[in-house]
């Protein structure tokens, strides 16, 4: 079999549906710098700078592989941008989650419970026009299994979310130290390339119209919108 090609996450994010495709695109670069320098995780899987970039890079890698195998058997009640979209939301949580003390990462006050960081992917949706049915939602909640929400009386993840868990754990799980920092096996899998930078923020950067907003309300700063200068908090 040839092996299928490794596509960038800009190249990924060019296969969802519009509108929300320049929504996650203007959400990318207004946070670019805090994006790339998160981890996938603590420890588990992903778990080095520029993790968490690389992690949603596999995980919509992996959609763009089994989609088409599945839908060809049994026709998917979803589509592959459904697929792509939930699984870039689906831990967009991550960059805001740590902070480091005493050389330890732990997670920010507010971050701590799983349903605060659904809150938190739901804001950041809000915020940003990125606009999610109830099945987006399912997923996104889901992508990491049904976990304390499991009963016995009724299923709790919906088709979109069972696929979108089968991505994330190939990613987490199978292969959580992948993409390998070189010669990966699967050829042009590459990590994003960590530059280390200052965070200015440990907030979301604001949308488009917050700022607009902001700059009639006061003077231009000649600093930019996040940095801290009274004109822009
Ligand atoms: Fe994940």
């Amino acid at each position: 079999m040839t092996q299928p090609k490794y596509h960038s996450l800009f190249e990924l994010v060019s296969l969802i549906d519009e509108p929300n495709q320049v929504a996650i695109l203007r959400f990318i670069n207004a946070n670019r710098a805090v994006l790339q320098e998160a981890c996938g995780s603590s420890h588990n899987h992903q778990a080095w700078k520029g993790g968490w970039w690389d992690h949603i890079t596999e995980v919509m890698n992996i959609a763009v592989v089994l989609y088409p195998v599945l839908n060809a058997l049994r026709p998917l009640p979803f589509t592959l941008s459904d697929a792509l979209l939930v699984l870039f939301m689906h831990d967009i949580e991550k960059p805001w989650k740590y902070e480091e003390k005493d050389g330890v990462r732990v997670h920010r006050t507010g971050m701590e419970t799983k349903a605060k960081h659904q809150q938190f992917r739901m804001q950041v949706a809000g915020s940003w026009d990125i606009t999610l049915a109830d099945e987006h939602v399912n997923g996104i909640k889901y992508a990491e299994g049904e976990l304390d929400d499991y009963t016995p009386r009724h299923r709790v993840m919906g088709p979109l979310a069972s696929f979108v868990h089968m991505c994330d754990v190939s990613s987490a799980c199978l292969w959580p130290n992948h993409p390998l920092a070189e010669d990966d096996p699967w050829q042009s899998a590459r990590r994003i390339a960590y530059t280390p930078e200052p965070v200015r923020d440990a907030r979301p950067a604001v949308s488009e119209a917050v700022q607009s907003a902001r700059r009639t309300e006061k003077p231009p700063g000649d600093c930019g919108v996040g940095c801290g200068c009274g004109f822009c908090n």
